[in-house]
């Protein structure tokens, strides 16, 4: 039972009181200094962030270095022109202050690892800070100082094409591999040879844009935000990570770009953070559209009051703010502040001893080793949503023709996703191109691609697609998004495979040939069709440079998948949005009540189905779970129990559970825990992932794994109240996907 919401206990963790962010005397010192030889306006210069010319520095971006007039430059990767910039700041302007160059590099430079949210399907943090270093080590080395990522926006609508650049729908996963790639961009000290600033963005609730629509309005509510929306960031703030991205979007009613609740009280006063905050694409000159500030002078001041420190692409703070300081309407301290937040990082980087860079001093973009790490990530990325009748692996032994069809089996480019500016396709291996090797004479490989794109209506090539299945032993379909199908701004309504791939696969499926199915996409589709006709269907979002050689490795069977889902597949749009840690309802759906439309009697009664909380059509259970993925081998979790069954606030709870391989392959399962507060002062969600572990076994092996779990963590976020752990029952469950109903029960006294 449950005592009442006054006897809770606050939890100092989340009070932000213990951020990691302390400040170093030595770059206060420096910094404090500086600011005090500067001018109002090398000031405001410092505010303002300015796009490189794609090359070369014409006149006026020399003009605004050498004057002071910029503090950063984004977008440029040329290094001559890098070089050259810095040189203008560093030797002929008045302070000689280096500038920070920045780029979103979000899923690697030229080497490109899985998309964010295929990364996140891997919940290998490690795995995930390995990837975001060896992007850092090649940004570095073009002279590259700062990242745009890593994008830890909760998102659960699948319609949103940024989906792609997130790390999925849950709070404690985006928060762990979040942090992995903070720690991977700015390694052990930002100074480090090789490590960029990161960003965490966008804040807060870009992922809640209403109906998937990229850039709208998103509503809410605190308990929502306190829960699910800011703990990634907080997480990100406590890691140390140098800056931070306001969302473009409105949060209830008020543009983040213009927010001091969000900047000032939550970010700094409350989380204590002490990098500096980037607007994002002219969102600053945005708060006149929006419609929040009548011109750009009104804007600028918004923004820098609301903590803003510095302005990217619009130039509403070098245009306005010297005025507008003139006039008090924005005082020189805040202006001092946003400066000394600035300074502060790129003393941290080291910029002020080191500000050019040497090619030569990095080891080589796209190495082996860099290649390496992108196959690691491609291959645990992977995820298995079907496989019937162990359609795979592929037996390689009996295998003689493979039929590979599809408009994504062979596309160098297209496999790799959205935001890849520097990423090169010349470095891609295709899944034909690794099968072919992997095979070699053993067999031979058709290719038929059937449709030019993914969005391609013509079926005109289907009868060779129709030819090739019929002569091969196996047939392989590589269906699914082009890259420009998902990311900024490229949201969809509906989430079939586009053009007609549905068809191609009908088409394919009427050899009566076992058909295995190769999904590359930006985001979770409604494949329910697809899986109709598909024997196997492995998911692999856009798998980046070396997506070939893994999506080959799995599929002979050298390695088994073992990607888990980081977000619900919903089986229709209209089930949107779905998430697996919603709350219970007073009237949840069950089996026993579910009565789908066509099996309502005709003039049927008004309590006729059930009166429980699901869709006549299309019921109450997404196509596939959160955390859910298959392996060629088969998991058992056996004797989950608690080292002590309660534990005091404060205390950190033990949870261990045996997980055997009971099947025929050596594989790795991601063990998952959830927890349940079963009676709150507030409704709380089913289940919320507090832990998992990623756990490599051979045939026939088991491994007690242990869990480790601070009160905290079974806390919750009482608007108006605080964090909080409430005494009462607590369920832990265990198990390989969200959808687990192995549990024990604890309390917490
Ligand atoms: C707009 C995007 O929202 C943001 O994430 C990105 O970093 C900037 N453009 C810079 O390209």
């Amino acid at each position: 039972m449950k005592k009442l919401p006054f006897s809770l206990v606050v939890l100092s963790l989340f009070s932000g009181l213990l951020s990691a962010q302390n400040p170093d005397p030595e770059v206060e010192k420096k910094a404090a200094e500086l600011l005090q030889s500067m001018t109002i306006q090398e000031k405001i210069g410092q505010l303002c962030q300015v796009n490189g010319a794609y090359g070369g520095i014409p006149e006026e971006l020399g003009k605004q270095v050498r004057e002071g007039r910029a503090g950063s430059i984004l977008n440029e990767v040329d290094t001559k022109t890098l070089n050259e910039l810095q040189r203008i700041a560093v030797e002929e302007s008045r302070l000689g202050i280096p500038l920070i160059f920045a780029r979103d590099v979000i899923h690697g430079f030229r080497t490109i690892l899985p998309i964010p949210l295929g990364q996140a399907a891997t919940w290998n943090p490690e795995l995930v800070e390995r990837g975001a270093h060896i992007a850092a080590v090649e940004a570095a080395s073009a002279g590259l100082h700062w990242t745009f990522a890593p994008m830890i926006d909760i998102c659960r609508d699948p319609r949103w094409g940024r989906i792609a650049e997130s790390l999925g729908e849950d709070p404690f996963l985006a928060s762990e591999l979040g942090v992995a790639m903070v720690r991977g961009f700015q390694g052990e000290s930002l100074a480090d040879k090789g490590a960029i600033a990161a960003c965490a963005k966008h804040f807060v609730g870009y992922g809640a844009a209403e109906g998937g629509r990229d850039y709208n309005s998103a509503n809410i509510p605190e308990n929502e935000l306190y829960n699910i929306y800011l703990p990634p960031f907080k997480a990100c703030a406590d890691a140390g990570v140098a800056t931070f991205m306001p969302t473009f979007n409105d949060v209830n009613g008020v543009p983040a770009s213009g927010n001091p609740f969000l900047f000032r009280k939550v970010l700094r006063e409350d989380w204590g953070f002490n990098g500096f905050v980037v607007s994002d694409w002219e969102s600053v000159r945005q708060l006149t559209v929006h419609g929040v500030a009548a011109d750009n002078k009104e804007a600028a001041r918004q923004a820098t009051l609301a903590g803003i420190d510095m302005e990217m692409a619009s130039t509403t703070y070098a245009d306005h703010l010297l005025e507008l300081v003139e006039q008090g309407a924005v005082p020189e301290a805040v202006v001092d502040e946003a400066v000394r937040n600035i300074l502060r990082v790129k003393l941290q980087l080291g910029l002020f001893e080191h500000p050019y860079t040497d090619p030569s001093d990095f080891p080589a973009l796209a190495n082996d080793a860099h290649r390496a790490v992108a196959e690691q990530a491609a291959l645990q990325s992977c995820v298995l949503l079907r496989n019937d009748g162990q359609a795979l692996p592929l037996e390689a032994g009996k295998l003689q023709r493979l039929a590979l069809i599809g408009p994504l089996a062979d596309d160098p480019y297209e496999q790799l996703g959205t935001w890849i500016f520097d990423g090169d396709p010349q470095h891609t291996v295709t899944p034909l191109a690794a099968l072919r090797t992997a095979l070699g004479d053993k067999a031979s490989v058709q290719f038929v691609k059937a449709l030019e794109t993914s969005r391609s209506r013509s079926q005109a090539a289907f009868p060779d697609a129709v030819r090739a299945a019929r002569e091969a032993d196996a047939v392989v379909l590589f269906l699914g998004e082009e890259s420009i199908l998902s990311g900024e701004a490229h949201s969809r309504a509906h989430l079939g495979l586009p053009g007609a791939q549905l068809e191609l696969i009908k088409a394919v499926a009427e050899t009566g040939k076992p058909i295995i199915t190769v999904v590359m996409a930006g985001r979770p589709l409604a494949l329910g069709p697809a899986l109709e006709y598909s024997d196997a269907l492995l998911f692999a979002w856009h798998p980046g440079t070396m997506g070939g050689p893994a999506i080959a490795r799995l599929l002979l069977g050298l390695e088994s998948p073992s990607g888990k889902l980081p977000v619900t597949f919903p089986t229709t749009a209209g089930q949107i949005p779905m998430y697996y840690n919603h709350k219970n309802t007073g009237k949840p759906a069950t089996e026993e009540s579910y009565i789908h439309i066509d099996d309502i009697p005709v003039r049927a009664p008004q309590t006729s189905v059930g009166n429980t909380s699901y869709y006549l059509d299309a019921g109450y259970k997404p196509l596939f779970p959160f955390g859910f993925g298959l392996s060629y081998s088969q998991f058992e979790y056996r004797n989950l129990r608690l080292r002590e069954p309660a534990v005091s606030p404060g205390d950190t709870l033990v949870v261990m559970v045996e997980l055997a391989n009971t099947g025929n392959y050596e594989a790795e399962e991601v063990a998952q825990l959830y927890i349940r507060d079963v009676v709150s002062s507030i409704a709380r969600p089913v289940k919320e992932l507090k832990g998992f572990q990623r756990i490599r076994l051979k045939p026939g092996e088991s491994r007690t794994a242990t869990f480790h779990l601070p009160t905290e963590h079974l806390a919750y976020y009482y608007p108006g109240k605080g964090w909080m752990a409430e005494p009462g029952q607590f369920e832990i469950f265990v198990g390989g996907d969200s959808d687990t109903g192995f549990k024990v029960s604890c309390e917490i006294r």
